[in-house]
């Protein structure tokens, strides 16, 4: 692993190496001269900020960005007014990109004043050629632009851009082997997210990532199950294993492996406690994991399963492969096997043609699975997609009035079901102190939702049982109870 490699023994004076990791670890050591040199010239060490745009594998990516930051030698800080600025883009809607669009504006306005700093973006945002086109065009002060097939490169596009271009561009259209041996800055010490699969092959018809993320393909279960015992030795007691459609994993390795397979073969790890996992999809959903979680004593006790809507006919056209009565054989079937289970969902309203008979439907699969929570979304066009060239488009007020509706209902019935276990005594794992009251800190229960109690910033990390006093609606308010 990285730790091994020891960057003062690399001898800068050679050509750099053509294998992996061992490239890299030149280029960071690269860097890392470029750095010491700005230190003795300012007689301060250079800063670097990552702003993070998207979801869970975005997160993820900025950590392996962090770490290979940290080996060069900067000094990581939230806020944008640094020596090197990094925006890790997303772009599964439209207004995700307006927001990367609108900081670029105000980091523009920081560059004028500090005409030494560095601006990068990477991310998904980058595998748009218009993008791309764009930023050559009106945004000539951005520095490095890159995607998300080499994130790992960033130390030798970093050196590039110090020794000879203006604007380094690099986008790669799909995903050669990653190289998944580099440091990682973990933002929590005690959880860590964990890529089992890269891309996507499902194609849903309103959705970019398959594009800008590629095509699916799992990581062998040997690599994700030590890189997780390399985690819990270095303190990490809950991991979340992501993949955009976690249910296939497996299907295209060598030795075909199920996702149920695996998940017994990551609770199997000793040291770690908690097991978390990021999406899953209906179509491949399968018994033999809802019998994996039911036995399990890691997994914890919620599953995210996106809808994306109640009606037949849309989901047909949404390229869906599951139709309302089959979601809600599914439904029934996970909250009959485990009771004590969140179930969350995502939702999307005024796709192409969605009809008020049809938005009717969703609302009527949201009343009969009474979901503890769900992320409600305005359909955005994203040009490329088969959804962005059907001519039905939604009008604005009717979505948005549509949109209104379905989220008074998702917000009162989880209301409703966040309250179910008051009284009770649950685990909650501390993440942090609340910055609201002071004396009080902030836990996580197995089913995701947050625990408010007295506590100390010490217990950062820890799993200790809560009785949840009051239920206020998304959290709970509650005591920790004797150990
Ligand atoms: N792979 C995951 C979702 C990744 S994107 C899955 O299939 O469940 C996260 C969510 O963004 C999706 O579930 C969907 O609800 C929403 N989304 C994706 N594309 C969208 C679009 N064009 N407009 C609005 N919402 C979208
Ligand atoms: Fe997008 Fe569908 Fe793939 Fe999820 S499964 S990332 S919604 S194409
Ligand atoms: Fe966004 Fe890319 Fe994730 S488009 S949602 S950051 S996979």
């Amino acid at each position: 692993m990285y730790n091994e490699w020891n960057l003062d023994s690399i001898d800068l004076t050679k050509e750099p190496p053509q294998e992996e990791p061992a490239r890299q670890c030149y280029f960071m050591a690269k860097c890392r001269e470029w750095v010491q040199d700005f230190a003795h010239r300012n007689k301060r060490i250079p800063t670097a900020s990552i702003q993070t745009f998207g979801c869970q594998m975005n997160a993820r990516d900025s950590e392996k960005l962090a770490g290979i930051l940290e080996q060069i030698g900067f000094l990581l800080q939230e806020n944008e007014n640094a020596d090197f600025v990094l925006y890790n883009t997303c772009t599964v809607r439209d207004n995700a990109n307006q927001r990367v669009y609108g900081r670029l504006g105000y980091v523009h306005s920081l560059k004028k004043q500090n005409p030494a700093m560095l601006i990068a973006l990477c991310g998904c945002m980058m595998q748009e050629e218009s993008v791309i086109e764009k930023l050559r065009q009106s945004y000539r002060f951005v520095d490095i632009v890159f995607g998300t097939h080499n994130i790992y490169k960033l130390a030798e596009l970093l050196h590039l851009r110090l020794t000879c271009c203006r604007m380094v561009v690099d986008i790669w259209p799909e995903g050669k082997n990653a190289v998944e041996t580099l440091p990682v800055e973990r933002k929590y010490s005690y959880k860590s997210g964990v890529n089992i699969m890269y891309g996507c092959n499902n194609f849903c018809s309103y959705c970019i990532v398959p594009y800008v993320r590629g095509r699916e393909k799992s990581r062998e279960p040997e690599e994700i199950v030590s890189e997780i015992e390399g985690l819990v030795k270095d303190g990490v007691i809950e991991v979340m294993l992501l993949g955009q459609n976690v249910n296939s994993y497996g299907r295209n390795l060598k030795s075909p492996l199920s996702f149920a397979e695996l998940l017994r073969r990551v609770e199997a790890i000793e040291g770690l406690q908690r097991i978390r996992f990021m999406t899953s999809h209906p179509k491949d959903l399968s018994d033999e994991l809802i019998q994996v979680m039911k036995e399990s004593k890691k997994i914890c006790r919620h599953l995210h399963l996106p809808l994306q809507s109640g009606s037949s006919r849309i989901l047909k056209i949404m390229n869906r492969r599951y139709d309302k009565e089959q979601y809600l054989a599914l439904a029934k079937k996970i909250r009959d096997e485990i009771p004590n289970l969140s179930l969350t969902t995502d939702i999307i309203v005024g796709f192409p043609g969605e009809t008020e008979e049809d938005f009717e439907e969703t609302l009527d699969v949201v009343r009969q699975v009474r979901f503890d929570g769900a992320f409600t979304f305005l359909y955005s066009k994203r040009t490329g997609t088969p959804a962005a060239a059907m001519e039905n488009q939604i009008p604005k007020e009717t979505a948005q009035k549509r949109f209104d509706r379905l989220l008074a209902l998702v917000q009162q019935i989880s209301r409703e079901m966040d309250g179910r276990d008051t009284g009770q005594v649950m685990e909650a794992l501390v993440e942090g102190t609340d910055s609201q009251h002071e004396g009080m800190v902030t836990g996580r229960l197995s089913n995701n939702i947050m625990v408010h109690f007295p506590g100390s910033a010490e217990w950062i990390g820890r799993i200790v049982p809560v009785r949840l006093l009051e239920s206020r609606g998304f959290y709970y308010m509650g005591r920790m109870e004797e150990q």
